[in-house]
């Protein structure tokens, strides 16, 4: 199953607004159209929203549309603007997005090899996760929970205990969905329990993806990624960032100047869509966070392994 694809000269991908409920596709055929499904989270996950950033100039190729707008649909996860960027200077943007696509496979791949022989160095057999990092926020497979795939297959998974990821659930919602599919041993957590069980042992790695690792290796990603490199640390838990090279920004020196994307407070006061906070309660939303590159063990890429904890960074590797 591939989340993201150009069929028909449309873009289809996965509604994951349905899961895990329904498995439907969308066919996304202006670029009006694709921005809405970004900013609806249909389709999500920095190494999709690269290849939906390419394929949507390939549409607005055919339908006239500016690509200003999609470019900014969504402002932390790099690979967006990276996407559409690299499809606009190129001769054929169908061309070169459909390359993306196809390197983004052949990375997530190569990034399942490189993290689970790290973690198998490690003796790593149990692991935690946040937020959905699988084939649902790439092509196929995708970062953290490709390397988790990985393990499984390679038999040297125990369990992966994976954050429900409130406020939108992609945990709960996603890996959970991912997992089962899988049949990898699993169990759901609540976010505030992660920092707490590491400290308790009951993993022996935490694994993230990434929307934006700036040049010194500081990393954004899903809200309560910072409060697990915390708990990490303090329980000598090795914290891998797994990404794509197309993740790492170098023109960016560090995590302090990454814009949040701020989601609004309605998420926060429901839940799937159910009222839960009392009328007149405000809410602040910040979608990512920034985990400092001194509370990060390693960045696991495509190519390499950034030990940030000897002192390399994404640009001094
Ligand atoms: O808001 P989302 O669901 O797009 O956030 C996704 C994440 O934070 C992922 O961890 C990140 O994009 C890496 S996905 C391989």
């Amino acid at each position: 199953m591939r989340t993201i694809d150009w069929i028909d000269e449309a873009i289809v991908l996965v509604d994951q607004t349905r899961l895990p409920g329904d498995l439907t596709y969308l066919r996304i055929t202006t670029v009006a159209e694709l921005i809405d499904a970004i900013k609806r989270l249909a389709v999500r996950g920095a190494p999709a929203l690269g290849v939906a950033g390419a394929l949507g100039v390939a549409l607005a190729a055919r339908t006239g549309e500016p690509i200003g707008p999609l470019r900014e649909a969504r402002p932390t996860a790099v690979n967006l603007a990276w996407g559409v960027d690299q499809a606009a200077a190129a001769p054929d943007p169908l061309a070169r997005a459909l390359r993306i696509r196809d390197e983004d496979i052949a990375a997530c791949l190569a990034m399942g090899v490189l993290g689970a022989d790290l973690l198998a160095g490690h003796g790593a057999t149990r692991v935690m996760t946040v937020c959905n990092t699988g084939g649902l926020a790439a092509v196929e497979r995708g970062t953290a929970l490709g390397v988790i795939q990985t393990m499984h297959e390679r038999g040297t998974l125990r369990e992966a205990l994976a954050l429900e990821t409130r406020p939108l659930l992609q945990g709960a919602r996603l890996t959970a969905w991912e997992l089962a599919r899988m049949g990898a041993p699993h169990r759901l957590i609540v976010d505030s329990a992660g920092p707490f069980l590491l400290a308790r042992g009951a993993a022996d790695a935490v694994l993230i993806g990434a929307d934006r690792i700036a040049a010194n290796g500081d990393t954004a990603n899903k809200i309560g990624s910072y409060a697990l490199a915390l708990g990490a640390r303090r329980a000598g838990v090795p914290f891998l960032v797994i990404a794509p090279e197309t993740t790492i920004d170098l023109a960016t020196p560090g995590g302090d100047v990454i814009t949040i994307e701020d989601r609004g407070p309605a998420e926060v006061l429901s839940i799937g869509g159910v009222r839960l906070a009392p009328e007149g309660a405000g809410a602040l939303n910040p979608a990512f966070d920034v985990t400092p590159a001194d509370l990060i063990t390693a960045i696991v890429t495509d190519r390499r392994v950034i030990r940030l904890d000897r002192g390399e960074t994404p640009d001094h590797a």
